[in-house]
């Protein structure tokens, strides 16, 4: 019987940030733990999706490094011969499969992401790449290349994976059964032991989400800061005026964002960290706790990423590319023989 398969990527262009990590890294890195005896595990960079901001080879390549240590460095067994690393563009048929995809895509259904039209409304049009546009479509083709069923990401990628599924479903209609279609939301939740999707918001801006994109150095949290300066970003965070702490978004973000980060590091229920709080005034007393455990995770993960060994993993990576080459040139030939381009 084929394995099912577990996949996530993060970008390389920045740092990655607590955001990143709560939302996607962690979930695929415990999901990798609890099944890659029975799964295989596919985490990877997606370089090209990186590129949607040019940049140049040696910053590339050592951001795009620096992401597989952490994925190591954050637990990911590397050495199980189910888990798969590997650089998106070191498989090509990522970026036909993405062509092939685009031409079943609708103008209108791309134009509808949220993402892109967020990232275009603060870049402006002349600054708005078509490569920005297609960016759910490529997406679509990483998923869809290896038949991947689950999917841990943040909030903000739901609507990429719910086109993913769509696409999926699309070609498959029209074809016959060429893609396995990724699960609903609601199952990939379940599957990650989690409520809701989830979006870790900034501390200085409660009402935005914690991004690389936006010039927010006080409200993130990048995984590389000074410890003591994350620390000490926690304590300056955005609060409100109720005077009461409570798990409320709506009415307050900055405190449920705290909860949030806090139930997730020391990997409680939510609501079990928010009723040990529920009804106490000193809001410093939450941010000292949650400081503390901030502080405490970033020097346990940079100090196991200092102590990583570069060749190795590199090995580990070009290992991953030649095998998920013949696994992606699979698929694309089929779907190429399906939609008429090889007999
Ligand atoms: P990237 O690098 O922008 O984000 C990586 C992951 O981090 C999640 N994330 C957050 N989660 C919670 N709170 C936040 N504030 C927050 N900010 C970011 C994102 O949802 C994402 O899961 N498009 C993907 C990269 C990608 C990918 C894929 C993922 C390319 N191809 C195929 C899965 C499958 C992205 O957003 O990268």
């Amino acid at each position: 019987m084929n394995k099912e398969t577990i996949l996530t990527g993060i970008r390389s262009n920045d740092t990655p940030h607590l955001g990143n990590y709560l939302g996607a890294i962690q979930p695929m890195i415990q999901s990798a733990i609890k099944y890659s005896k029975t799964h295989c595990i596919n985490m990877f960079v997606p370089d090209l999706h990186s590129f949607t901001t040019p940049t140049e080879y040696d910053s590339l390549f050592d951001r795009t490094l620096q992401n597989i240590k952490l994925y190591v460095a954050c637990g990911l067994p590397i050495e199980h011969e189910n888990v798969n690393i590997y650089r998106q563009s070191y498989v090509p048929a990522h970026s036909e499969m993405a062509w092939i995809l685009g031409c079943f895509t609708g103008f209108g259904e791309a134009n509808r992401m949220v993402e892109f039209k967020d990232k275009s409304s603060q870049l402006g049009d002349d600054r708005v790449s078509v490569g920005l546009f297609n960016y759910p479509i490529l997406m679509a083709s990483d998923i869809l290349l290896y038949d991947a069923k689950w999917i841990p990401v943040g909030e903000d990628q739901r609507q990429h994976l719910e086109l993913t599924r769509t696409l999926a479903q699309r070609l498959n209609n029209q074809f016959g059964e060429i893609f396995t279609v990724p699960n609903d939301t609601k199952s990939q939740q379940k599957f990650i032991d989690r409520d809701s999707s989830l979006r870790i918001m900034s501390l200085k801006h409660p009402d935005k989400k914690m991004s690389k994109s936006i010039n927010d150095p006080a409200g993130t949290i990048l995984l590389n800061d000074i410890p003591s300066d994350a620390a000490k970003k926690v304590m300056a965070a955005t609060t409100d005026s109720v005077g009461v702490i409570n798990l409320d978004w709506e009415n307050q973000p900055g405190i449920s964002n705290l909860l949030c980060i806090s139930a997730l590091l020391s990997e409680k229920p939510i609501e079990e960290v928010a009723k040990a709080m529920t009804g106490k005034t000193n809001y410093g007393e939450l941010k000292s706790i949650v400081a503390g455990q901030v502080e405490e995770f970033l020097t346990n993960l940079q100090t196991k990423m200092k102590n990583l060994d570069d060749s190795k993993i590199l090995g580990h990576l070009e290992a991953g590319e030649k095998s998920m080459n013949i696994i992606a040139n699979k698929k694309l030939l089929q779907i190429q023989k399906a939609i008429g381009l090889r007999k």
